[in-house]
């Protein structure tokens, strides 16, 4: 069942592209033509777009507009490879990403080793367009294809001792060679506590706009979880273990006063070097104001209904 707002009664077009409402890989190019003929802002694809991108709608359900796909691909943060956004594309093109394996384990009655083709096979793909909102209050809306952790999840069956799922990119200095800094604590990773990770706008995204993701996008495997900063939403990963304690992520051991293990979308809690309270979305003149949980909060904030989200940041 969609869950409508009642600040927002929607117009169809919108309706349409709504998060939850799933569009099969197959059935984008319908419903491409249904949204075309609702008008909506095709001004956000540009006229060098690449031809083989399928865009089966061009606003999100909030009506804003999608981040143009050269946007999405040359602005981006993969330490791996550059701390220039600019420079993530070229440096990380030949990037091995075939064959491939994500091992789900820790805390579970059935581990398993996926390799990507089976996860391709095995969970249907869907299109989830997302507003990302990077910790640096840069924001892009991206349509994304995946399928919810909650079926990986489900799959392995999580022990009653199991509260966290903890994530690990690729570790392989070679290919990545942002490994061989001191800064940080490598493999970068990443974690969430289990009813977060269960929650259906956690997505595993293995493509975008169509596409399967280029490397500088995470390929082949990637999380998404919209309500958080961007950092949450782990890259290139490899394995995925379900544990009983808190995990800590790269940017907690970095820096803990600056990022926190929940990491929610918050414009009233300001980062110790800079204002959370507005954004600039790529492509756009301005700022604008930030949603509390990223526009996301009528499906998460039951979440954190009992905490401090000041404290737990
Ligand atoms: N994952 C890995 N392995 N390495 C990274 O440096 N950066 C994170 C996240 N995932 C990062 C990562 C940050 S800070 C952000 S904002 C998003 O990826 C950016 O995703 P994008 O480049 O697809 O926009």
């Amino acid at each position: 069942m969609i869950k409508i707002r009642s600040s927002e009664i929607t117009p169809e077009h919108i309706y349409l592209s709504r998060r939850k409402f799933m569009v099969g890989i197959g059935a984008l190019a319908a419903s491409s033509a249904l949204l075309a003929a609702c008008g909506t802002q095709s001004s956000a694809v540009k006229e060098d777009t690449p031809k083989d991108l399928k865009i089966s709608a061009t606003a999100d359900e909030l009506g804003d507009a999608l981040t143009p796909f050269e946007s999405v691909t040359n602005y981006n943060n993969f330490y791996e490879f550059s701390t220039s956004k600019e420079a993530v594309a070229s440096l990380s093109k030949d990037f091995k990403t075939s064959p491939w394996t994500v091992e789900v384990g820790g805390l579970v009655n059935k581990p398993m080793t996926y390799g990507f083709e089976d996860i391709l096979k095995k969970f249907t793909q869907q299109e989830r367009i997302y507003r990302l909102r990077c910790v640096e209050a840069w924001s892009m809306v991206i349509p994304w294809q995946g399928f919810p952790l909650a079926e990986l999840l489900k799959e392995v069956e999580p022990t009653s001792q199991a509260k966290y799922v903890r994530f690990e990119t690729l570790y392989d200095p070679e290919q990545l060679p942002g490994q061989n800094s001191a800064w940080y604590t490598w493999p970068y990773a990443e974690g969430l506590r289990l009813d977060e990770a269960m929650n259906d706008l956690a997505i595993l995204s293995t493509g975008l706009y169509g596409k399967e993701l280029l490397p500088q996008s995470g390929a082949p495997i990637r999380l998404v979880v919209p309500w958080k900063y961007g950092f949450k939403s782990i890259k290139s990963i490899v394995k995925i273990e379900l544990v009983a304690e808190q995990p800590t992520s790269l940017w907690m051991a970095a820096a803990p006063n600056e990022y926190g293990f929940y990491a929610n979308v918050n414009p009233m809690v300001d980062h110790p070097r800079w204002s959370q309270a507005s954004e600039r979305r790529i492509g756009e003149f301005g700022r604008r104001d930030t949603l509390p949980f990223n526009g996301y909060e009528e499906e998460v904030a039951y979440l954190y209904k009992d905490m401090d989200l000041k404290v737990n940041y």
